[in-house]
């Protein structure tokens, strides 16, 4: 496989869809090579590796931590919160099923750990109780299964200190869920042995990552404090080890370390993938809180106190970091490359932050003479210090780029990469003007964001459980009446709708009112089936928030919406509520997902890709739109949202590709606009990923697209009908006969038309694929093969800015309406290619 790493990590070699880590440098690869050297049975893998290079950091840094401003850290102090009785959660009623597994009579969705034997009492060993809990029921098992739709699990753990000896494997598509009343502790042992107190895809023999990284998706783990303070400072230990993808998430957790002198701890590490989000992390101590090297990744609301280093960012394509706050520690975030004239980390949009007591907020090696020469590219905004020497130091000189301050000051804004404006590229090392940030957007200063509810507070009585309704979840029986009388009760009476874990048939249209609150378990899925959503030309939305004109809020979570056959015209979620700027509504971890599973009727069997062929198979049409957030909509807030249209079979032993088609991603016309997207993804739409079509204020950060694999046979303009009432793009320009086969037509990564202020932190948009050949992305093989990659008007779009934007395998990674404002040839990157902004200028 060419885009393996070749003697690095070996990922299997049926690795169909999503790229392993593409040709990285040099620098990242030989890192990434001890990591593989160190395989071996007691499972400390790779730790090794990133431990002498952070180590070799600490020794090269001749500052001691400067002195804390303890009345800025003791309003921090690590408290467990008390426990207020129970979480609805783990006293609810437990009916969750997975329709599809094979042995849905007896497969348990839900586990609590204190019902496999685990104690939870600080004094047992609890590694093998909770083992069997994530284990149970025939599991798709690292080294052993490659992915699977069918045995998603909720591995559930009350308040307790849960002593360990060694790893918690993770599996494929588990919740581990831990009690936010009273968050259980995960205590390693004095002789702990395991990377990552929970290994979330545990090396395999020959220091072979499982399930390939790229394609570990649908997984959680929430609300827990993971103690490594019992490990000896010397001893190296890892809290997390975390490589992932796509719909993944870590929430609300607490890594305590030692903060002795020489300390070996580390608090999460990711060595690869393609994420994803984290959010709401505590870090105390440790050699390096963090260890990340992933694609792209949207980090949000980190804390650090007294690390060496706060985050060691080993590689990356491009990474959003927002609502960091660094305190006591000797380096913030440590980009540099550890070979000078190789970068391995691509860049860092880094925004709304502060680092407080702290030796070097930045230390990073991209300078004139940087290769790749946008490699390495940064942009800040709105980052205070307080008490910082140094701002930016470039790391190889131990020379610096940006003073710090003994008082307190703002960096309002500092880039050092590729501006264009609207014309460049203009290679810049400084401050900039920043975008003008619209007010509906921001709160205290910053840019909104708010975490998912865990309605923590409410007693399981609250909750409207969709199965006690009446609905089955089976996959079979036709659920919507019972879903929505459920939905509609609930939303009256002021009850959350519980939606047990299950798949649940619609054939008709549900309505999500106002003021309804609603949480999956598991990941339900609400799928379509059915004549209705069938006609291409008469699309019918699957769920839909509001009708046209209601005002009022609705949050909703841990859902996915599916389709299941050829449903042509199925508008997977229509958005038409407006919500208030200042109380929007929210969607955290919801997701539209078409194909590729068992039951979709859209898998191996019935869609397999047919490169030689230039037919549609018309059965495998399916999705018309996957999320439409329509005129009447606003006040929005999205996280962690990922629209995938499948590319490969999930429940295939060797996940081998296939085609499905489904029209757009995710498209925004919301009149009055203020909607937030962190950390969003949308893939393999036929036209488009994102489209901003007659809408204003925009956050989103970061995003990240595919173009479809089949692209460009057939091209953009196939199957679905040209709908100039959704303000379609018809890629004319590109493709000036109608007919044209060629490689002139493929899906847009983002289209923005007659849009005001839409502010873009960090965005990764790939064509891996052509035609399902990856000759056209292959770094340094010249012909790359889709023409553009993001197009706004110049008419009417105002205020459009990007910052750290990623494509790849594109020619054009801008054009304003005709014109290619901005070319890869120019920026290209580690493997991207890389410009840290873009503003209209308009
Ligand atoms: C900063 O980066 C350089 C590599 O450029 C590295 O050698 C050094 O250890 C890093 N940290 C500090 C504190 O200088
Ligand atoms: C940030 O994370 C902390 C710790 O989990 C949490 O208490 C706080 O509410 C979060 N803040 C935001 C704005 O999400
Ligand atoms: C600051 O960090 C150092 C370790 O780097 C630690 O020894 C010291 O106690 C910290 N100060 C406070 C107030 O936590
Ligand atoms: C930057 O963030 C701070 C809060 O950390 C806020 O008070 C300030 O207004 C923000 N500045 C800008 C320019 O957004
Ligand atoms: C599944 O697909 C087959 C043909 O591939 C078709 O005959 C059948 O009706 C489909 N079923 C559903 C539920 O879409
Ligand atoms: C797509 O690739 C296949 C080989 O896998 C080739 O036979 C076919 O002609 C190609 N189609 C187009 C339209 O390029």
């Amino acid at each position: 496989m060419r885009f393996s790493w070749g003697y690095v990590l070996v990922l299997p070699s049926v690795l169909g869809e999503k790229l392993t880590i593409p040709a990285v440098d040099s620098a990242v690869r030989s890192q990434l090579s001890s990591f593989s050297q160190y395989a071996d049975s007691n499972g400390r893998v790779g730790q090794e590796a990133a431990l002498t290079a952070a180590a070799e950091a600490a020794a090269a840094s001749t500052v001691a931590p400067s002195d804390p401003d303890s009345a800025a850290l003791t309003g921090h102090i690590l408290e467990q919160r008390q426990a207020v009785g129970s979480y609805w959660y783990e006293t609810i009623a437990h009916q969750g099923i997975s329709a599809f597994n094979a042995n849905r009579a007896n497969y348990k969705v839900y586990r609590n750990v204190k019902d496999y034997g685990a104690k939870g009492d600080g004094k047992t060993d609890d590694t093998a109780a909770i083992q069997r809990a994530i284990s149970d029921g025939n599991r798709c098992a690292p080294g052993a299964c490659l992915s699977s739709s069918t045995t998603n699990a909720v591995v559930y753990f009350p308040g307790g200190t849960y002593l360990l000896s060694s790893s918690i494997v993770s599996y494929y598509a588990t919740n581990l869920i831990g009690n936010p009343d009273n968050m259980p502790v995960l205590k390693a042992t004095n002789g702990f042995n395991g990377f990552g107190v929970i290994d979330g895809a545990q090396y395999q023999p020959g220091g072979v990552l499982p399930y390939g990284p790229t394609n570990i998706f649908w997984r959680q783990v929430r609300n827990f404090v993971i103690d490594l303070t019992a490990i000896p400072a010397a001893v190296e230990a890892t809290g997390i080890h975390w490589p992932t993808a796509q719909a993944t998430s870590l929430q609300n957790i607490i890594f305590k370390m030692s903060s002795d002198s020489g300390t070996k701890h580390q608090g999460l590490f990711i060595e690869a993938g393609s994420g994803g989000i984290m959010n709401d992390l505590v870090f105390y101590g440790g050699l390096n809180g963090a260890v990340f090297g992933n694609q792209q990744f949207t980090v949000r609301n980190l804390t650090f106190y007294n690390a060496v280093t706060a985050i060691y960012q080993i590689w990356d394509w491009g990474w959003t970091y927002k609502s960091i706050s660094v305190n006591n520690c000797t380096v913030g975030l440590d980009m540099a490359s550890r070979d000078p004239s190789n970068e391995a980390v691509g860049s860092v949009t880094f925004f709304d932050s502060s680092f407080t007591n702290t030796k070097i907020a930045f230390n990073i090696s991209r300078n004139a003479i940087t290769q790749p020469s946008s490699g390495g590219s940064l942009a800040i905004e709105n980052v205070s210090l307080k008490n910082v020497a140094l701002a930016i130091q470039h790391g190889p000189s131990r020379l610096p780029i940006l003073a710090g301050t003994t008082g307190s000051t703002t960096i309002a804004s500092w880039v050092s990469g590729r501006v264009y404006n609207p014309t460049g590229p203009n290679v810049v090392t400084g401050a900039i003007t920043p975008p003008a940030r619209p007010a509906s957007l921001v709160a205290k200063g910053r840019f909104y964001e708010r975490s998912k509810p865990s309605y923590a507070t409410l007693p399981s009585t609250s909750f409207s459980s969709i199965r006690a309704g009446g609905a089955r979840g089976d996959g079979v029986t036709d659920d919507t009446a019972a879903l929505q009388k459920v939905i509609t009760a609930a939303a009256a009476a002021g009850r959350v709708v519980y939606f047990d874990a299950g798949t649940y048939k619609v054939t008709r249209t549900l309505l999500i009112p106002a003021k309804s609150r609603i949480v999956g378990e598991g990941y339900a899925v609400i799928m379509s089936s059915g004549a209705f959503f069938a006609n291409i030309n008469a699309p019918q939305v699957v769920v839909q928030v509001g009708n046209p004109g209601d005002v009022g809020v609705v949050e909703w979570s841990d859902m996915i919406v599916s389709t299941q056959g050829a449903q042509a015209g199925a508008i997977l979620i229509r958005w038409n509520l407006a919500s208030a700027a200042e109380s929007p509504s929210g969607m955290w971890d919801v997701h539209t997902r078409i194909g590729g599973t068992t039951g979709s009727n859209l898998s191996y069997a019935n869609c397999a890709a047919a490169p030689k062929s230039t037919l549609v198979n018309s059965a495998c049409i399916s999705g018309y739109t996957s999320l439409h957030v329509a005129k009447s909509a606003s006040g929005l807030y999205m996280e962690n949202v990922w629209l995938w249209v499948a590319d490969h079979d999930v429940d295939d032993a060797a996940l081998r590709q296939i085609t499905v088609y489904a029209g757009r991603g995710l498209l925004i016309e919301s009149t009055a606009g203020t909607i937030w997207l962190v950390g969003t993804s949308s893939e393999h739409h036929v036209r488009y990923q994102y489209q901003f079509s007659n809408t204003q204020n925009i956050f989103a950060g970061q995003i990240q697209t595919e173009t479809p694999y089949y692209q460009p046979n057939p091209g953009s303009r196939q199957p679905f009908p040209l709908n100039a009432a959704i303000d379609d793009p018809n890629f004319d320009f590109l493709c000036p006969k109608a007919t044209a086969p060629g490689t002139c037509a493929e899906a847009w990564g983002l289209r923005v038309s007659a849009s005001r202020n839409v502010l873009i932190y960090g965005a990764g948009f790939y064509s891996f694929f052509n035609n399902y050949t990856t000759s056209c992305s292959d770094k340094g093989a010249g012909a790359l093969c889709q023409q553009g990659m993001v197009q706004y008007d110049a008419a009417n779009t105002k205020g459009f800015w990007m910052y750290g934007l990623n494509t790849v395998g594109a020619v054009g990674m801008v054009y304003r309406d005709t014109t290619k404002m901005v070319d890869y040839s120019q920026n290209v990157n580690v493997y991207p290619s890389t410009i840290m902004v873009f503003n209209s200028n308009s």
